[in-house]
């Protein structure tokens, strides 16, 4: 039986920067029955979701659906392309740049872990948190590699446990001014389909993905978009691999098939993922991260409370870390807002546990429910005796009321 403690009336406010709220649309479609995975019409879909998906990473290339979470995708990325004992250059953003790295250690890579270190005044003697990829410090460090003994840069886009985003386009640009061959591996699981995102253009190698955010998937599956040069590697590279194995899969992926069992109704839902987003446009769908992100944002800088992201031009557009006062326990907190008002919030990761939460504003969202955590984060603040500059209520309504969102045209 449901238990009601857990399930109080209305919809619960999930708000954690991924899983993201559903789209009532992808539910229906995941609950059709279950089809015959090495049948005709699984292989249409099959076929419609491999070429639809590459619309969304911005790619002409193959892109590899995982039956997996994200970080299968960060393992097949790595173990695909490279062999025991490579160096690699990867860059401390975050937790989850943190735990890319622990993966490559273990993997039997020997990664180099680059960070920005600046006086930080709310975590002291630490490598920033706070900010985005500086492509300099990977160029000097790739100009220093006169062996050329780097195999790959691996950087994280849309930094998940800060709120802070990079510029990949720059990270790019950095390995070729260095001259350097590394290939350049982004995940990029939590910025598809919020932020934009170029496998192509960016001459990005291998582009990892997952389900749960952008693409408003529950969890489940997960992607590589995979360049030439990566495919290339893929055929000398060492690193032990199977289930993750790229040549299988994409063989069978030519006519819409998978060498194991695929998620069938995950892919009925990504299908209709892929034709919401591109029916609202890529473009729209970025912008309405942007608003939605500035209008959660005026509340926070009404509460007087600093955002983990100390660098407004890199702010995420799909989620905002929230610092609290020295003293305060942010899970506290989370726990209060989540016990009193059913919303779920995001939790400080690895060195942030308990100094910042995180609010996510992606998935089937609108302004109103954005307006709903707003007022639950600042009812349980002022509960836990956070002291508040003003009202940040006020500020996201007049936001979102002085900046209307883009009409998708219905006409015709
Ligand atoms: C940026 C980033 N990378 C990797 C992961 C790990 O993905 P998963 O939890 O789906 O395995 C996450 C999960 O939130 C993430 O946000």
């Amino acid at each position: 039986m449901l238990n009601l403690d857990f399930h109080p009336t209305g919809r619960h406010f999930l708000q954690i920067p991924g899983p993201s709220p559903v789209p009532d649309r992808l539910l229906r479609a995941m609950s059709l029955p279950t089809i015959d995975h090495r049948g005709p019409e699984f292989g249409a879909l099959g076929l419609e979701v491999l070429q639809g998906i590459k619309k969304i990473f911005k790619t002409e290339q193959p892109v590899v659906i995982f039956p997996a979470t994200g970080t299968g995708a960060w393992e097949a990325a790595l173990s695909n392309t490279l062999s025991p004992g490579d160096h690699v250059l990867m860059y401390e953003t975050g937790h989850f740049a943190t735990l890319w790295n622990k993966m490559a250690i273990r993997l039997g890579l020997v990664p180099e872990f680059l960070a920005y270190q600046d006086a930080d005044e709310h975590i002291p003697n630490a490598p920033s948190w706070r900010r985005g990829v500086q492509a300099d410090l990977i160029e000097a460090r790739l100009r220093k590699d006169v062996e050329k003994k780097i195999r790959a840069v691996c950087v994280v886009h849309n930094e998940t446990s800060t709120g802070v985003t990079s510029d990949i386009a720059a990270v790019r640009k950095a390995i070729d001014a260095a001259g350097h061959p590394a290939l350049l591996l982004v995940d990029t699981i939590s910025g598809l389909a919020c932020v934009d995102y170029r496998h192509d253009q960016w001459g990005v190698d291998v582009t990892i993905s997952g389900s749960q955010k952008g693409l408003m998937l529950p969890p489940g599956i997960s992607f590589n978009a995979v360049s030439p040069r990566a495919l290339e590697a893929a055929k000398t590279a060492k690193l032990p691999r199977s289930f993750f194995a790229w040549d299988e899969i994409i063989e069978m992926n030519a006519n819409g098939y998978w060498p194991y069992t695929p998620n069938t109704n995950l892919l009925y839902a990504l299908s209709e993922a892929i034709d919401m987003l591109l029916g609202e446009g890529l473009d729209r769908v970025f912008a309405r991260h942007l608003r939605w992100a500035a209008g959660v944002r005026a509340a926070v800088d009404a509460w007087g409370l600093p955002i983990q992201c100390a660098d407004a031009s890199v702010y995420s557009p799909v989620l905002t870390g929230v610092i609290m006062p020295t003293g305060v326990d942010a899970d506290a907190v989370r726990r209060l807002i989540y016990e009193r008002f059913d919303l779920s919030l995001g939790a400080g990761l690895g060195k942030l546990k308990g100094r910042m939460f995180r609010m996510g504003h992606l998935g089937d969202s609108n302004d109103l429910t954005l307006l709903a955590m707003v007022s639950g984060v600042e009812m349980g603040l002022k509960l836990a005796g956070v002291k508040l500059a003003k009202s940040g209520i006020q500020g996201s309504m007049d936001y979102f009321a002085g900046n209307p969102a883009a009409k998708i045209s219905t006409a015709g």
